[in-house]
């Protein structure tokens, strides 16, 4: 197969990756990722994995066995990201809400969240992914922060898909501590007020919870680029709370299958509806249509 890029077999990554050691196996469907020009691959994916409990309900199963089903469909996702050659994939895990649910439910999410990180992260690191995690240090399981921070230490030198891992993540939290951290600079005399712009608060991102865990010192967030491509599961049609800041100008997809439902194949849909989308970011372009009826506007 050739590649608009230029690749020769459609297996190289296109964006980063090139250092991958090895690829991820296809999808038994033999289905490939979309044909789509580097430039029209966003460059950061958010995925709001959602609707487990539901799926375990309809099936007359508790909550937690959607929980535990969804893992295939984590593993799916980061291996068509990969193939896709998307360069970072941030993925809606446990939000600073979800201490909401019964203390059983938590009590699951949070082994269960330790036991996948610590099955998942040599296969991720075989295929080159980089994984970092995102989230606030308080109330979340202290053993659950340490596999994050060993998995970010592990994979920090790969150079394939970016996989930022949002756990105990708020996205009001993460801009209210940069701001917190902002003030510590400008009280500390590292920083003049005067010269704070968006890109001050946006490097702060994470540096109240950069510190190490236990005793384990996490590497350099790397720079996470804004989001343009916004996915959410299940049909619904809000954000939660997710990465606000940087969706700014992201194109929103809502997709109707439930998260143990999903797999590569529909992250994959969703590149080519990305594809096909006009983005303008606030500018315009005057393309009038030759012969155009009166008083209709182009558009
Ligand atoms: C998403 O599925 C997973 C987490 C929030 C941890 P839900 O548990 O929200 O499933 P629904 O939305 O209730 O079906
Ligand atoms: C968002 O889903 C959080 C995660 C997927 C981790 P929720 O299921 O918690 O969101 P709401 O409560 O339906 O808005
Ligand atoms: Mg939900």
């Amino acid at each position: 197969m050739s590649r608009k890029d230029g690749t020769e077999d459609g297996r190289a990554p296109r964006a980063r990756g090139a250092e991958a050691r090895t690829w991820p196996a296809p999808h038994p469907s033999g289905a490939r990722p979309p044909e789509l020009d580097a430039r029209a691959l966003p460059r950061h994916v958010a995925v709001v994995m959602d609707g487990n409990g539901r799926w375990a309900n309809q099936r007359g199963l508790p909550r937690v066995e959607g929980h535990r089903a969804g893992e295939r469909a984590l593993v799916d996702v980061v291996a068509g990201a990969v193939e896709a050659g998307v360069e970072w994939l941030s993925l809606y895990a446990f939000s600073t809400e979800n201490w909401k649910r019964s203390p059983a439910e938590v009590r699951f999410l949070m082994g269960f969240s330790r036991q996948t990180i610590r099955e998942d992260r040599d296969l991720f690191d075989s295929w080159g992914v980089r994984i970092v995690w995102s989230g606030r240090r308080p109330r979340l399981w202290r053993s659950v922060a340490k596999e994050l921070v060993v998995a970010e230490r592990q994979t920090q030198h790969n150079a394939g898909l970016g996989l930022n891992l949002c756990v105990n993540y708020g996205s009001r939290l993460e801009i209210a501590d940069a701001v917190k951290q902002v003030a510590l600079d400008v009280a500390a005399g590292r920083l003049d007020p005067a010269r704070v712009t968006e890109r001050t608060v946006a490097a702060r991102f994470g540096a109240l919870d950069a510190g190490p865990v236990a005793g384990l010192a996490r590497p350099p967030r790397p720079h996470i680029p804004d989001v343009d491509l916004f996915v959410r599961t299940s049909g619904e049609q809000r954000l939660s709370n997710f990465l606000l800041w940087q969706s700014a100008y992201a194109e929103l997809c809502f997709v109707p299958e439930l998260w143990p439902d999903v797999d590569r194949r529909v992250l994959w849909r969703t590149l080519e509806e990305f594809a096909g989308r006009g983005r303008r970011f606030g500018g315009a372009t005057d393309t009038p249509v030759a012969g155009g009826a009166p008083g209709r506007e182009a558009g």
